[in-house]
């Protein structure tokens, strides 16, 4: 998974390189910049007086002495105004010119905090999607790991309007699936009660309809036996029935019309792990490499469910975990770091691979 959010003290992070949220002077303060002083040792400040300082939106980069990381790349992020004075162009470029120090630099693992979010001021949601949206778009062109480290359970890190419709969207199909499912296996076995029994009309509809189903499959059938050419949707339905996951995948691909790389990268999937995909035509993927492609693939509901089938899963609602993908998915809702940003904030695990 290329790009990721972690909780943890950045200072722990065993990376080529770290970031430091500093300010003009180089010279330490509170907040990450004092974490990472405190954890570097006195080197890191006296290596950092001999930069004379730097400005919003640059970086810097110094050796790590006696943290886990290699280097430490300090950059200094815009102090908050209401956001009408090139904020967020600033707090960008603070992601950019890290991530050209960190390849300047041969790094291959490289840790972020969220930059201006503390004594900045800047909105936490918008500062990790300026994270994520920068560090994204540096990812389509280079190969690198990226950490965005969240250290403390603030803010919230996504919209209020989406976590209350998250929120709601989760217990409700939480809670009431699991009733239905035990009131169904209650009436199954009891019998429906009058007062709660399906109307008869609308039960007589469903029972025509079902009868119907069954003719025409049996017809389909007969005709199969007897050599008939069947229906090409069917003759399709049922070559796909034994498509691996890969095979899906891959097709998948082509008639999106987007390239192998276009479509791993959006799925925040590593190349390496793609080309065992490509390779492998019975691979069996984790379920979230699985709905990471349904989502770059912009899958309906029902193909996601199918792609998952595939590769042996399926979506639960005893899980919130699939709740959510379940909404994003049958909302159209695919972008993937808007995904990971929601499951990050329910403790959920993050999709990709
Ligand atoms: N690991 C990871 N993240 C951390 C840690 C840590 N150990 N400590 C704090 N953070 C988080 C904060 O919760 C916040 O979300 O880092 C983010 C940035 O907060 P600040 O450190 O306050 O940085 P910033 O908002 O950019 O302000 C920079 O503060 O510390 C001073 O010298 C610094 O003057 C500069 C200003």
């Amino acid at each position: 998974m290329p790009l990721t959010i972690v909780r943890n003290d950045i200072t722990k992070m065993d990376c080529d390189a770290i970031v430091n949220a500093a300010n003009n002077t180089l010279l330490g303060g509170g907040g990450v910049d004092g974490a990472i002083h405190r954890a570097a040792g006195p080197e890191l400040l006296a290596e950092c007086r001999t930069l004379g300082g730097c400005d919003t939106g640059r970086a810097k980069i110094t050796n790590g002495y006696r943290l886990p990381a290699k280097y430490v790349i300090h950059t200094v992020g815009p102090i908050w105004q209401g956001g009408g004075h090139g904020e967020r162009e600033l707090l960008a470029s603070c992601y950019r010119e890290s991530l050209r120090l960190a390849v300047e630099n041969g790094c291959k693992t490289v840790a972020f905090p969220l930059i201006s979010a503390g004594v900045y001021g800047y909105p936490r949601a918008e500062a990790l999607r300026v994270a994520m949206d920068t560090c994204s778009d540096f990812l389509m062109e280079h190969d690198m790991m990226i950490y965005i480290v969240v250290f403390d359970r603030g803010a919230l890190l996504v919209s209020e309007k989406l976590f209350a419709d998250i929120r709601s969207f989760v217990d409700d199909n939480y809670v009431e699936r699991h009733e239905d499912n035990n009131r169904k296996r209650l009436f199954g076995l009891f019998g429906a009660r009058k007062e709660s029994a399906m109307p008869a009309a609308e039960a007589m509809h469903n029972a025509e309809a079902a009868k119907a189903d069954f003719e025409e499959c049996s017809m389909m059938a007969e005709s199969a036996f007897h050599g008939a050419a069947l229906p090409t949707s069917l003759v399709n339905a049922i070559n796909q029935i034994d498509e691996s996951f890969s095979q899906m995948l891959l097709r998948k691909i082509d008639e999106k019309g987007l390239t192998d790389a276009q479509c791993y990268k959006k799925a925040n999937i590593d190349r390496k792990l793609f080309s065992k995909i490509r390779s492998d035509v019975n691979y069996k993927p984790k379920k979230i490499t699985v709905i990471a492609f349904a989502a770059a693939l912009e899958l309906t509901i029902d193909e996601t469910r199918d792609m998952l089938m595939k590769a042996g899963f399926a979506l639960s609602h005893s899980s919130k975990f699939d709740i959510i993908i379940e909404y994003f998915i049958s909302h159209g809702r695919y972008d993937i770091i808007e995904i990971n940003e929601v499951l990050f904030e329910f403790d959920q695990p993050l999709i990709g691979g």
